[in-house]
């Protein structure tokens, strides 16, 4: 599909009002997308998990109003009005607006909230622009009921990724793959799309309990890393090496082959983190914290043989994987030996879902 297939033909519906809401999963890279050129378009493919119970749920309600010539919304975040997240969601409708012209003839009210405590330094964009998305897209849905199901989805991601690069993984799909690349049917930088190959019944299950290392505010966004990547000194051979990973990943996932995934995934990890530190300015994300559990992670892997392994995303908390047969051990483990590294002791525990779904309201 192509940027065409989003603009929408005259809709068959228009009704007064009316209430969705959606709830999307985090998701967790796999190989990492770092580095974009405008408008959200990746640097390089990426693949994630999506997650479970890490998740943002978004109620939309909708109602014509008389004026077309602006943006009409409320924001509520938790049950309170949160008018500090209006610019960004104000910047998101502009972006999305030619995809979606109804948006100035309703006004809307957002209701949003995050499984997750709010500060605990888990990422919740990819959530929350997931689950608008599809909210918005739910919407259309009823202006224009024959759309058909893979556009809703691939256009629900579509408009995802122009609020976050990161959400168009939050949509369908346990393993969702994002970014053009010859070997991956269908790929898109436009949309994620569910991971088209074999993958081995191990990763289906998969548990990722996150560690909460640091739950304050980062001190470099995202969004300033990702713009570090243009003219940074290992750019190219980085968004290479992405590409040559996710050939490296197919027979990987299909054969269960933990141990050359655990090499993958964890040296995806250290050089997303390789690059913040070699670009100009640098900067560095993980806390001594996060050394100490990446120690012990790579100490306990190698007295028990346990097949469990660390990602990070763009912050100082611990992704630990394992799959679900070493569950009770590796719970052991993070209780008496990881657990002090987090900040109150807190750690969330999740396992990989299959994409997001509407909520009956
Ligand atoms: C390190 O999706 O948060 O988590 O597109 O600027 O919103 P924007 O960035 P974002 O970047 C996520 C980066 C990452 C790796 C990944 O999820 O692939």
């Amino acid at each position: 599909m192509t940027e065409n297939d989003f603009l929408p033909s005259s809709y068959q519906n228009s009704p007064e009002k009316g209430k969705v809401t959606w709830k999307a999963p985090s998701n967790i890279a796999l190989v990492k997308y770092w580095g974009k050129r405008p408008v959200q378009i990746p640097a390089n493919p990426s693949i994630s998990f999506t997650l479970d119970s890490c998740a943002t749920t978004t109620s939309v309600s909708f109602e014509r109003k008389e004026k077309k010539d602006n943006f009409s919304f409320d924001l509520f975040f938790e049950g309170k009005s949160k008018d500090d997240f209006k610019p960004k969601i104000q910047t998101f409708l502009e972006r999305i607006e030619k995809y979606l012209p109804f948006l100035k003839e309703y006004h809307f009210i957002i209701q949003t909230s995050n499984s997750f405590p709010h500060s605990s330094g888990i990422a919740s964009s990819a959530s929350g622009m997931a689950a608008l998305s599809l909210c918005f897209m739910d919407i259309e849905k009823q202006l224009f009921p024959s759309m058909e199901e893979n556009v809703f989805h691939a256009k629900a991601s579509y408009l995802a990724r122009l609020g976050s690069g990161s959400a168009c993984r939050s949509i369908k799909g346990s393993l969702v793959q994002w970014g053009n690349h010859a070997n991956i049917p269908d790929s898109s930088d436009l949309y994620g799309v569910e991971y088209p190959f074999g993958v081995n019944p191990v990763f289906k299950s998969y548990c990722d309990t996150i560690l909460l290392v640091h739950k304050g505010q980062k001190q470099v966004s995202s969004t300033v890393g990702h713009q570090l990547m243009h003219g940074h000194p290992y750019a190219q051979n980085r968004f290479q090496q992405a590409f040559d990973n996710l050939d490296k990943l197919k027979p990987i996932l299909a054969s269960g082959d933990l141990e050359e995934f655990i090499k993958l995934v964890e040296s995806e990890a250290l050089t997303l983190h390789a690059m913040m530190m070699t670009s100009m300015p640098y900067f560095m994300l993980m806390k001594p914290d996060t050394l100490q559990i990446i120690n012990k992670i790579w100490a306990y892997r190698e007295a028990t043989k346990t097949p469990v392994c660390f990602t990070l995303d763009a912050g100082a908390n611990v992704h630990l994987l394992y799959p679900e047969d070493a569950k009770e051990k590796v719970l052991e483990f993070i209780k008496d030996t990881l657990a002090e590294h987090c900040e109150n002791g807190q750690y969330i525990h999740d396992k990989v879902g299959e994409g997001a779904i509407k909520i009956n309201t």
